[in-house]
């Protein structure tokens, strides 16, 4: 049975581009929904030009009532009637109500080699502590702010000249492998953590 994927979104949406483009063929899911919390989110348009249907709910005008944005948000998921949910560069803070109704099917990328730091400006903080690595996790979303079962990793060598943005675009690169093959796994039923050098 084919998995149906909602992928969630804030702004380019590069990961979400490689998850779509990864749902081919044999691969056991396909996109159902892009949702995204700002109607001009770029990766809106990107999703749209492949054919996936997408959705805005915008959490400004709710003024900090998560429940109140979460609410209709769910609302809107609810009705593309995902299997699997994809955070995908999306920076609303969930809470865990939202989580609890999601909870073991909702995946999320961070910038990190997690447990290693959780929250923003992952990488200016990997430079600061003189790491001599660092990399991108996929990990289940638990109501633990990026604490969720590790589902993959990929690292990278940080560099002596790499700034926060040298070392974020070389990141990048390995979020778009990484999320696709932890996806493909997760969608047939393998929670097998993902290890790519
Ligand atoms: C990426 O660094 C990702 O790790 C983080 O958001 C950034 C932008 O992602 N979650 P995208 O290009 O919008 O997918």
């Amino acid at each position: 049975m084919t998995r149906r994927v909602a992928i969630f979104i804030s702004g380019g949406g590069s990961n979400m581009v490689s998850l779509v483009e990864s749902m081919t063929g044999d691969h056991p899911a396909r996109p159902c929904l892009v949702i995204s919390n700002l109607p001009d989110a770029g990766g809106l348009a990107k999703a749209s030009a492949m054919g996936v249907p997408t959705a805005v709910v915008d959490h400004r005008p709710f003024k900090g009532d998560r429940a109140a944005f979460e609410a209709e948000l769910a609302q809107v998921v609810d009705a593309a009637r995902p299997d699997i949910l994809c955070l995908a560069g999306f920076m609303r803070v969930l809470t865990g109500g939202f989580v609890g109704r999601y909870q073991g099917r909702m995946l999320n990328i961070h910038p990190s080699l997690l447990p290693k730091y959780r929250g923003l400006h992952t990488h200016a903080r990997a430079l600061e502590a003189g790491d001599a690595e660092h990399g991108c996790t996929v990990h289940e979303v638990t109501p633990e702010l990026d604490d969720g079962p590790i589902l993959g990793q990929a690292r990278v060598p940080v560099l002596a000249d790499d700034t926060p943005e040298t070392l974020a675009a070389r990141v990048l690169v390995e979020e778009h492998r990484l999320y696709p093959a932890v996806l493909r796994r997760f969608a047939a039923g393998d929670r097998t953590p993902i290890l790519l050098p």
